[in-house]
């Protein structure tokens, strides 16, 4: 069973399946969407050895031609070098205008091979059949496409929407149990931005979506995708409304800097920090009641996810080091911090002007050294 979600973006709208079985049905869901009855296929070697063989026999079966170009998995992939490599197999394979991309993996996957369509031979069509939770409820939706630079993560890309995303709920099944968690960040990420009653479902359904309970998980994911795609399709380029999905992001990516971007924490766990962070920020500015931070601390918490700097490896930090990251955040404007704060759970808003004193104070109550 399986359920489509419009992302209503006029002449570049798309949707998104969710559902189990979709790899078997890839072949016969994008064949209407290419023009030359070939797809070449950007995947990393875990996802590729894990589910490849069935992509390749479900295109196949629908007449369609795999071209896999398998890259080497984790975030480096995601870099100037990964992208020419990647630009350069893509020629290899004589791609033209006419052809289309599949991202098939996690948001690594996803971003680097969107970002590629997004440039190649100025842009061509592109998919995503996103493996991972993260991707499934986050990255592979909205058109965010991105790599990474010295001077910090995703800040050379493009807007570039998908013509399709495939959600198969099946591949979850092979996802590591760490990997499921930090997933499920970016889950309980929407629930405490913009939607109370699903965050109160999941404070008594998070255990079944992390173990996979096929209701459970069908429910979540489609809830997260539909209010994905209705916050991109009020703001796309993220003017405004959009930065609301960015809620613990701005802690988070400055703890992910300190601890070099990689397995010691990943991008969900950070962002689960953050959120309990951007919470209790709230409630010491009184934004909110002191009752609603431990209330979205303890169901972070409950998923086995960090929220305090004291979790994280890595701890001390110092709170001088996590202002200056947070200083060079895409989201920053002219020495302004722009963080996603909250009135209450469900009830996220985008505070602009946010004073760098006041964060640092509140680091060093939080834990950290000067
Ligand atoms: N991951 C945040 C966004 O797509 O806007």
């Amino acid at each position: 069973m399986s359920r489509a979600i419009a992302v209503g973006l006029g002449a570049r709208a798309y949707e998104v399946v969710v559902g189990a079985g979709l790899i078997a049905e890839a072949g016969a869901r994008l064949a209407p969407h290419l023009r030359r009855q070939r797809l070449a296929v950007v995947s990393d070697e875990t996802v590729w050895a894990l589910h490849g063989a069935r992509l390749s026999a479900s295109l196949q079966a629908a007449g369609v031609a795999v071209l896999p170009i398998v890259i080497a998995p984790g975030e480096q992939a995601k870099s100037f070098a990964g992208l020419a490599e990647l630009i350069d197999r893509l020629l290899e394979l004589e791609l033209d205008r006419g052809d289309v991309i599949a991202a098939f993996g996690g948001g690594v996957v996803g971003d680097l091979a969107g970002f590629a369509a997004a440039i190649y031979k100025r842009g061509i069509d592109f998919v995503q059949i996103p493996t991972t939770l993260l991707a499934q409820v986050d990255s592979s939706v909205g058109g965010k496409t991105a790599i990474d630079v010295a001077a910090g993560k995703n800040l050379v890309g493009a807007f570039h929407q998908p013509r399709l995303v495939l959600a198969d709920l099946d591949v979850l099944a092979s996802l590591p149990d760490r990997e499921m968690r930090a997933g499920y960040a970016e889950v309980i990420k929407y629930g405490l931005l913009g939607d109370f009653g699903f965050f109160e479902w999941l404070e008594a359904h998070g255990d079944e979506v992390l173990a996979r309970e096929p209701q459970a998980l069908s429910r979540a994911v489609g809830r997260c995708v539909q209010m994905k795609a209705e916050i991109v399709a009020e703001d796309e380029t993220e003017q405004g409304r959009r930065a609301l999905l960015n809620l613990g992001h701005t802690f988070g990516h400055a703890l992910e800097a300190e601890t070099g971007f990689g397995a010691v924490l990943l991008h969900g766990e950070a962002v689960a920090a953050g959120q309990a962070m951007a919470f209790r920020f709230s409630a010491a500015q009184g934004l909110c009641r002191a009752q609603d931070a431990v209330r979205a601390e303890r169901a972070i918490a409950a998923a086995g996810l960090p929220t305090t700097l004291g979790d994280v490896a890595g701890h001390p930090f110092a709170a001088d080091r996590l202002v200056a990251h947070m200083a060079q955040d895409k989201k920053a404007q002219g020495g302004r911090l722009t963080f996603i704060l909250a009135r209450g759970i469900g009830e996220a808003f985008v505070a602009r002007d946010v004073d760098a004193g006041q964060v640092r104070g509140f680091l060093l109550a939080e834990g950290a050294t000067p």
